[in-house]
């Protein structure tokens, strides 16, 4: 039996790496553990994740506080890859899929994964309440020979302090009662190149013999794994990851106002340098970022170094960087209406792309949102297309409807945020003005880039 072999062997620590193609799925099930993994907080990672150990022929327990979002997955409605939505098709009739709103329940789950929103607030303050209320549930309901795993993207030490501590002071003994373990996501929400089972995964135990269980487990579905010493560097690992885009985008977004000044186009010099086979990794600029990650993660390394009295000044010049580019979207917007001599109240506006980034549904914190308030507040009339984001609902609560591409007509100005595949740019009325906050369209009399 597989799955027992793996529980039993023991990961160094450093990358392991299984055939899951040579997996037997057809471990005869544990009758004392009705569900082999329960995952908490079935959204843009946790959904996937539950629907990648289902497919690997494990019995799955999909637990979420919102009973919206459990019949948006029970139809089959959730923004999802064309592999994971035949997953849930095939998950819906499967007698190993079970979806609830209770989390009592995840005491009859050999494992839990903990996947809920780790936000920031309008402050860029780490909003903890889903990770804090799911742990403390999660916690609660333990039972000896439970895998306890966050997932969520946190501050180091967030795991000792919300399960491990809390784990001991009910008296279970971690690493012997119990494992906890933390392994950060890394999922790709709409990019089909890096499938959930290829990305390795890193991991990190309360103790080595946690280490090893989360690796088991893990492998269950994801082809390579890489037990790190403590769950503090898998913690931090995460926030170096994201941490690094951040810095990375931020300049790139500074570097092509540098070439943007010296009329040399950016694309052209990011695409020679990413010739160069080392020493360089290509970022691309755009609008700003948008997404549960790149805008909230660093603040989570930032506001646990501020208790410490610890300043990261290029981290946090980025962030400040990426936090006012939606302003400089709009001001270049209203510049571009000027120069045409139109007055910003008699403008229209038409975005095109709406999300965060090509190909999914999800707006949040997309610069998109900020730039239409702030034309709108400043007297511009502003419609938007995205044929995957039917409504947005701005800070003042205003509700928009996205119009159809035929619906352009001839405005003052079109603002390309977001390029969906799906979008045809033959669709642009012909000699409209546009402004390309992606820098992916040729420059051109009607086309400037930001
Ligand atoms: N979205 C990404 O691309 C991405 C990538 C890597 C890592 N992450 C990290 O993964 C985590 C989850 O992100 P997401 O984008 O999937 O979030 P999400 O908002 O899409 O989904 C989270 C789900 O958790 C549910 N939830 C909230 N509180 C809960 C509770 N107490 N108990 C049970 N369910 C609860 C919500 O109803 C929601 O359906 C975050 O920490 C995020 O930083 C996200």
């Amino acid at each position: 039996m597989l799955r027992d072999r793996v529980l039993l062997r023991s990961a160094s620590p450093a990358t392991v790496t299984v055939n899951v193609e040579q997996r037997l799925d057809a471990a005869p099930a544990d009758l004392a553990w009705p569900y082999d993994v329960a995952i908490v907080g079935l959204g843009y990672v946790g959904l996937p994740t539950a629907l990648a150990f289902h497919a690997a022929g494990l019995r799955v327990l999909g637990v979420d506080i919102n009973e919206h979002r459990l019949a948006d997955i029970r139809s089959g409605a959730p923004d999802l890859l064309g592999s994971d939505r035949a997953r849930l098709t095939s998950a819906g009739s499967s007698a190993a899929w079970e979806l609830s709103s209770d989390l009592s329940r995840v005491n009859r789950a050999r494992t839990v994964i903990v996947c809920v929103p780790t936000p920031v607030n309008a402050h860029s303050v780490p909003d903890l309440r889903a990770l804090r209320g799911a742990s403390a549930a999660v916690v609660a309901e333990a039972r000896p020979g439970q895998l306890l795993m966050l997932t969520s993207t946190s501050y180091a030490g967030c795991t000792r302090d919300l399960v491990v501590g809390p784990l001991e002071a009910r008296g279970l003994r971690v690493g012997i009662d119990v494992h906890v373990a933390y392994s950060p996501e890394r999922i790709n929400p709409a990019v089909e190149s890096f499938s959930h089972e290829d990305v390795p995964r890193v991991v990190g135990g309360a103790t080595r013999a946690c280490g090893d269980v989360a690796v088991a487990v893990l492998q269950q579905y994801v082809r390579s794994t890489h037990l790190v010493e403590s769950l503090e560097v898998a913690e931090l690992t995460k926030l170096l990851e994201n941490t690094f885009r951040a810095v990375n985008i931020a300049f790139i977004n500074e570097f092509a106002a540098v070439c943007s000044s010296l009329d040399v186009p950016v694309s052209d010099v990011i695409d020679a340098a990413a010739t160069k086979p080392f020493g360089f990794t290509p970022f691309r600029p755009g609008p700003g970022v948008g997404g549960h990650c790149i805008p909230c993660d660093p603040h989570y390394l930032l506001w646990q170094l501020k208790a410490d009295q610890t300043r990261a000044p290029i981290l946090e010049e980025a962030m400040s960087g990426l936090s006012q580019r939606p302003r400089f979207v709009a001001s270049r917007v209203r510049e571009l209406l000027a120069d045409a001599g139109t007055r910003a109240m008699d403008a229209r506006v038409v975005v095109i792309g709406v999300a965060y980034k090509p190909n999914v549904s999800d707006v949040r914190e997309s610069t998109a949102l900020e730039v239409i308030s702030r034309l709108r507040t400043a007297g511009v009339e502003v419609e938007y297309v995205d044929a995957h984001v039917p409504s947005i609902r701005l800070r003042d609560s205003t509700q928009l409807r996205s119009i159809r591409a035929d619906d352009i007509g001839a405005p003052s100005l079109i603002l390309v945020h977001t390029r969906h595949d799906s979008f045809d740019l033959d669709s642009l009325p012909k000699h409209a003005r546009v402004l390309d906050a992606t820098y992916t369209l040729a420059q051109s009399a009607d086309c400037t880039h930001l």
